[in-house]
């Protein structure tokens, strides 16, 4: 039997391991406290619908059985591509209405895709096939964006959506699968995390994001290994002919390396200011090596390190979104102004900033 409800799914910003995770590597990622709500409720017929507060463009009705139909177009391809997986393998899913609402900032590199997929994927299971584990709902949500939606990601955002906890950082091997909850609690230290979406909207269905994955597949294949992961000696990158492959494997060996660094310190119970450099050591990775950041990011960042953060890099895919800082708490408003007032200084848009804490991850709400 159906169960009407509400489910709510976190939004996620990578403490670090960023573009590893297609590699078969590390990644450290925080849920946000932001989500985005389901509200599902059974229906009598056998049609889907779903209806989202943030967008305009009004609700989208399919047939359960039509929903391999190509003229379903834009927002609604990522509930209905959850709808659709759960079909595809072979769950009993029944007519249902679907009202997503939500306050993960859009195009910020905060996943809000990933929340609006997890808070349907957690809605579906509980209504229709409670015996799904975890790790095969991520594998749904993940499917559901990359063959439904035709983005070629990673399982960092769903992963983080479903895995992570209050107070902590999820610890995530992607090869092995394995993970582990990093006790993550900044106030504790009279620090904070602060976000700064740079508001340069980013988009990772262009090509940028499936030529870096492209690049990396290469990288290994030169390499003699299934994937860049199992490079742990960055010497061993010079046997790449091709400066740009050399570039981007050296990003990667080298940000796995800085994840495990970042783990070991923080469960060692060290002070967190001590992970700054590792974070400011992935950004530079990631604008020189990977040459993904923006002037935006790159400014955010250095202003940032330039006004007392301990440590600032991009979070996310790139090509715009948002920053994250390490922070004194008693800093996080200058250094946000004087950010906001750099921005101004270059005619950039005014960027948002928020303070983030580690936060739930999906669960049924109401
Ligand atoms: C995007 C993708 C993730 C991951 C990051 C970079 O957020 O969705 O799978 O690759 O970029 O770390």
């Amino acid at each position: 039997m159906t169960r009407d409800g509400v489910w709510a799914a976190p939004g996620r910003v990578n403490i670090i391991g960023e573009h590893t995770d297609y590699n078969g590597g590390y990644m450290l990622p925080i849920a946000l406290p932001h989500t985005v709500s389901c509200t599902a409720t059974g229906r009598a017929d056998d049609t889907v619908r779903v209806c989202s507060l943030q967008q305009r463009s009004g609700a989208v009705s399919a047939p359960l059985a039509r929903l391999d139909d190509l003229s379903i177009t834009g927002w609604a391809r990522y509930p209905l591509g959850v709808v659709h997986e759960f079909q595809r393998r072979g769950y009993p899913v029944s007519g249902v209405d679907l009202t997503l609402d939500g306050n993960v900032p859009a195009g910020a590199g905060l996943s809000s895709s990933a929340a609006v997929e997890c808070a349907v994927g957690v809605a579906l299971r509980d209504m229709f096939a409670p015996e799904i584990s975890d790790a095969e709902l991520v594998d749904i949500t993940h499917a559901a964006e990359n063959d439904y939606v035709g983005v070629p990601s990673g399982i960092l955002d769903q992963s983080a959506a479903i895995y992570c906890t209050a107070g902590h950082a999820l610890f995530l091997d992607a090869k092995t699968g394995a993970r582990e909850q990093v006790p993550f609690d900044l106030a504790a230290s009279e620090l904070a995390l602060l976000v700064v979406d740079t508001n340069a909207p980013h988009q990772l269905v262009g090509g940028e994001y499936a030529e870096r994955r492209a690049q990396c597949e290469r990288a290994a294949a030169e390499l003699g290994v299934e994937l860049l992961r199992e490079i742990t000696d960055p010497a061993a990158i010079d046997r790449l002919g091709d400066p740009v492959l050399r570039r981007r494997a050296r990003h990667v060996v080298t940000e796995n390396a800085r994840v495990l660094d970042v783990v070991d310190l923080l469960e060692a119970g060290d002070d967190p200011r001590l992970i700054g450099p590792a974070l400011s050591a992935a950004h530079a990775s990631l604008r020189d090596d990977f040459e993904v950041s923006t002037d935006e990011l790159d400014t955010a960042v250095e202003i940032a390190c330039a006004t007392g953060a301990y440590g600032a890099r991009m979070v996310g895919g790139g090509f715009g979104g948002s920053i994250i800082a390490l922070v004194d708490a008693a800093a996080v408003d200058t250094i946000a102004a004087t950010i906001g007032d750099g921005f101004r200084a270059r005619n950039f848009a005014p960027p948002r900033s928020f303070v983030a804490i580690a936060s739930a991850g999906a669960r049924r709400i109401g």
